[in-house]
């Protein structure tokens, strides 16, 4: 069986794991979620029992992977990771299940892209902590139950509108994560440029901040970028200077715009008319999910696009940001 814990870490990751806050003290943001789980962590505590089963959807580097970790460090339980596309089969998610112990969470990545068959498994272990093990096939076919620990399951997802009802309705909660201001971003980079070793002037945690898209995974990446220019130059302090330079010298869009954005966004103010999700795949043949689910919320949450019934429509602020002359619908 293939599981994850083998999963090669690249730098990357490894980069991110280790800035990567351990308790929701250090969890920066996310106030309303963070009330909340303190309420149902305290309250399980108390109890002597485990966690409901919850969800956690949002677009990519908000967050999501770090808060199923953080609430296996407040609860003290173990935490086992898999990611849905490694389970080929559902004697795969069973072996995993039939080997967890009382209290212990079971992180799922990507819980949107499990395969069916998998996924009904997942039915009778979250509501009733039983398996349902079909043996043999045709008429001599038999089912086995199986009773498996109490444990709580943490889904994850970027696509929440992907998740069949069966399955969303057995979380016990859901939670949404929203795109942080620059504020608390500015706290996020400062606080991880302490832990490299750098001392980071207020103006180029700023600087960082205002180009990261809302997402904390983009502006630890900006901040390695940025500490690589600070290094060279043999200085112990990134400032507004430096961060600046390298930002120019990296491209980075003073909006945060990757180059999909910008794509995406001319397509739009070039149209001058609302184009449908499924006219904009085709024009930047990306899939429709990575469009609703991935490029727009950021979009939307800034007011560079608008969702009509017609579809999607460029706003008088991105033709400003693209520099191009206002449409006639202006
Ligand atoms: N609220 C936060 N406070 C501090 N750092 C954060 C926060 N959210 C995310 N991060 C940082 O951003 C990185 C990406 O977050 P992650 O949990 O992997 O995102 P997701 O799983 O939603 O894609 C993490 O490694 C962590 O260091
Ligand atoms: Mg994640």
């Amino acid at each position: 069986m293939r599981i994850v814990e083998i999963e090669k870490v690249s730098f990357e990751e490894g980069f991110e794991k280790s800035l990567r806050p351990s308790n929701l003290d250090e969890y920066i943001g996310q106030e309303q979620i963070k009330k909340n789980l303190r309420v149902f962590i305290e309250a399980a505590k108390k109890r002597g029992e485990g966690l409901d089963h919850m969800l956690f959807f949002g677009p990519p580097g908000l967050g999501k992977t770090t808060l199923a970790n953080i609430i296996s460090n407040e609860m003290n339980s173990n935490i086992k990771t898999i990611s849905a596309p490694m389970l080929e089969k559902s004697g795969d998610l069973a072996a995993i299940l039939t080997n967890l112990e009382v209290g212990d969470i079971l992180f799922i990545d990507e819980i949107h892209r499990l395969k069916a068959s998998i996924e009904e498994v997942l039915y009778s272990a979250m509501e009733d902590f039983r398996l349902d093990i079909v043996i043999g096939s045709g008429p001599a076919a038999q089912t086995i139950k199986l009773d498996i620990a109490k444990f709580t399951l943490i889904g994850a997802t970027t696509r929440a509108g992907m998740l069949s009802n069966p399955l969303r309705d057995r979380f016990g909660m859901s939670f949404r994560l929203n795109f942080y201001n620059e504020e608390e971003l500015g706290i996020i980079i400062n606080l991880a440029s302490k832990k490299l070793g750098y001392n980071i002037e207020e103006k180029a945690s700023n600087e960082i901040a205002k180009r990261s898209r809302g997402t904390p995974r983009i502006a630890l990446r900006l901040l390695k970028r940025v500490r690589d220019f600070a290094e060279v130059e043999n200085q112990k302090t990134i400032t507004q200077k430096i961060a600046k330079y390298a930002l120019d010298e990296l491209g980075i869009n003073e909006h945060g715009f990757d180059e999909l954005d910008i794509r995406f966004l001319s397509l739009l103010a070039n149209a001058k008319k609302p184009l449908g999700l499924s006219t904009i795949a085709a024009a930047l043949s990306e899939d429709e999910g990575t469009i609703e689910e991935v490029i727009e919320p950021f979009l939307i949450a800034n007011g560079f696009i608008e969702k009509t019934p017609k579809g999607r429509l460029a706003t008088r602020k991105s033709y400003e940001v693209l520099n191009l002359t206002v449409g006639s619908l202006f």
